[in-house]
């Protein structure tokens, strides 16, 4: 029995996505009882309090509610220039609309993976101020930074580094027991 669901968003749109591959294998490191699904956004339209006003779009009641019935969150975000992507503060923006938002005591934690030699580490802190005041609770440690993500897959889109693996099954492990632990208000 699935005994903890986890929800992981790719805040990358992009088909050849390092962020959605590094979810994918993600989702196969999982330790036993985790069950992780992957969330693309394409369905998210551009924030808008006129479309608001007239009713939450259809993507954003579903992301809405996806996240509401996940027991922890894991978003996989880009980094664009030291920050996070705008794809991605989107569709958190509309999940912040209105009652209830679901993001409020979530377990979340945060995975990244860039070109770069920093893997996107700043577009992790970049999220501090937005998690913070949404009340997630963000698991700060282990923490997982994908440098030079071009080299790091396989033509099938798996991670090729053992190491690299390990360190990823070694963060699901501790988001199993922090999704478990009770929020201290
Ligand atoms: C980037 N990229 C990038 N990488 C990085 O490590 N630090 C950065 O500040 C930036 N800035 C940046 C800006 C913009 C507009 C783009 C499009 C890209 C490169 C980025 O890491 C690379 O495109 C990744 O492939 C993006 O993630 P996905 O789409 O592969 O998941």
């Amino acid at each position: 029995m699935t005994a903890i669901r986890v929800l992981g968003i790719s805040g990358s749109l992009r088909h050849e996505s390092f962020n959605t591959a590094l979810l994918r294998t993600a989702g196969t490191l999982v330790p036993e009882g985790m069950a992780l699904t992957v969330q693309l956004l394409h369905d998210i339209p551009l924030y808008n309090g006129d479309v608001e006003a007239a009713g939450l779009p259809a993507g954003v009641v579903a992301l809405r509610e996806a996240i509401r019935t996940a027991d922890g969150v894991l978003i996989a975000t880009p980094e664009y220039n030291n920050s996070m992507p705008g794809v991605l503060k989107n569709a958190i923006d509309w999940v912040s609309r209105g009652k209830d938002q679901p993001l409020a005591g979530k377990p979340l934690a945060l995975v990244s993976a860039s070109n770069g030699g920093f893997g996107g580490a700043r577009a992790q802190l970049a999220w501090m101020p937005t998690l913070t005041v949404l009340g997630a609770r963000w698991m700060h440690r282990p923490q997982f930074y994908l440098s030079n993500a071009q080299q790091a897959f396989a033509p099938d889109g798996s991670l090729v580094d053992e190491r690299t693996r390990e360190k990823l099954r070694g963060l699901l492990a501790s988001f199993a027991a922090w999704c478990g632990e009770k929020a201290s208000v």
